[in-house]
């Protein structure tokens, strides 16, 4: 249970805000490279932490990231044309580099040096593992990238996508630590129906209860459900939680991923999914990266509030035990809008079974209580931190300590 106080803390994202500052201070993915397709293509439009905002690459091929109004008289820059390493307003011309400065002012007279003048808010941005990071923090304090294995890998190693999710990105960032509801949402009635063997899903299910350990770490922690097996080991997951929201799943075998909930605003996210092998190419018989069912040509899934996530009460009887078609990340998303675009947190009944959650989010409060006071996040300026892995293990060990002390080498990364 949280506060009124603290659900807004953890929920409200917008400039100013202590946990928007605190986001502020991260680099962050935005948009998807393919979105960019090529220099001069057509601008994006899109909104992060709040702030509407273009995303374009330049005859150059560098991207480029501004606030979406012209300085001008606030014309929208999406409208713009993007043409010989810029992006030039539709309405009187103004004309904008990736970093922001005004290059070509055609409606002022050829001597006149207003353009010197002006700029157009830009944020840096980079191409990480085949996305467009952006950095909204202060200039002073840019941080290194994030070097996480999957950013760092060839891109054929990998493949990354993205999907919106209508709901606040700490409810999402919350199912994603939460490892008893597998048991549970993602549950076929016969395991046997399962196509994802290899998730040792059966395992999962034969118990519901599995025993939780929390590990803060620098970067944020990791976390152990235990569930004990019918020959007396212990069937081990451990996840990890990276700031300011990513999760590394664990699955035996690569390609393994995770995901990232990064607020549009606060009641909006897009999720970024990754998937990785750290040494070969993926390949066509390699389970997918696991994405929901949208409309072709966006990333809108096609199960929403309004067609009740296409709920098949038939299949709920039969099938699976939620009902919802398709695929796990589509119950994930479906389950995590149904609770509404930021949950009342003062009024849930938090158990024994949510001790990740509990964990997620005390980290980030008091982060950004923290950054409210003048201190900086460590794991913002440290991106080495980012370089481990998860881990998903048959053992004996009951304790999670020597647990994971014991398989160090096997959670860093490698590449
Ligand atoms: S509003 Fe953009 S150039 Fe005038
Ligand atoms: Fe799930």
């Amino acid at each position: 249970m949280l506060s009124r106080e603290d659900n807004e803390l953890l929920t409200q994202v917008g400039p100013g805000t202590p946990m928007g500052e605190l986001w502020r201070r991260f680099w962050i993915p935005g948009l998807l490279s393919s979105e960019l397709s090529g220099p001069d293509c057509p601008p994006i439009r899109f909104r992060l932490l709040g702030e509407d905002l273009v995303g374009f690459r330049d005859t150059n091929g560098n991207v480029g990231v501004v606030v979406e109004n012209c300085p001008h008289r606030g014309a929208s820059l999406f409208f713009g044309r993007n043409e010989e390493s810029g992006l030039r307003c539709v309405y009187h011309g103004w004309k904008f580099d990736v970093t922001g400065s005004c290059v070509d002012m055609p409606n002022e007279p050829p001597e006149s040096n207003f353009k010197h003048k002006v700029r157009v808010m830009a944020y840096p941005a980079m191409e990480w593992g085949d996305a467009i990071w952006v950095y909204m923090g202060p200039p002073a304090l840019r941080p290194p990238l994030p070097e996480f294995e999957w950013c760092r890998v060839p891109a054929s190693h990998r493949s990354v996508g993205k999907y919106f999710s209508d709901a606040s990105y700490a409810q999402g960032m919350e199912g994603d630590v939460d490892s008893a509801h597998v048991s549970f949402l993602h549950r076929w009635l016969n395991p046997a129906d399962n196509p994802t063997q290899e998730t040792r899903n059966g395992l999962i299910q034969d118990d519901g209860a599995p025993r939780l350990f929390v590990r803060e770490t620098d970067y944020g922690f990791m976390y152990g459900a235990r569930r004990l097996l019918a020959d007396g080991t212990y069937y081990w997951r451990v996840t990890q939680w990276l700031l300011p929201c990513f999760s590394l799943v664990p699955n035996p075998n690569f390609p393994r991923g995770g995901r990232v909930y990064v607020p549009v605003d606060d009641k909006h996210t897009v999720v970024f999914s990754y998937w990785y092998h750290p040494e070969r190419p993926l390949r066509d018989d390699d389970p997918k990266i696991f994405l929901p069912l949208m409309h072709a040509g966006t990333f809108q899934p096609i199960m929403t509030r309004e067609n009740d996530f296409m709920i098949d009460r038939e299949a709920q009887r039969t099938k699976t035990f939620s009902g919802i078609p398709f695929d796990g990340v589509s119950q994930d998303l479906a389950i995590v809008q149904s609770m509404g675009h930021i949950v009342n947190r003062t009024r849930e009944r938090l158990g024994t079974a949510d001790v990740a959650i509990i964990a997620a989010r005390r980290i980030l409060l008091r982060l950004a209580k923290q950054l409210r006071d003048g201190m900086e996040p460590f794991a913002a300026s440290h991106g080495d931190l980012y370089h481990v892995r998860a881990l998903d293990v048959i053992d004996s060990e009951e304790a999670f300590v020597p647990l994971v002390e014991r398989n160090n080498d096997v959670m860093m990364a490698r590449v």
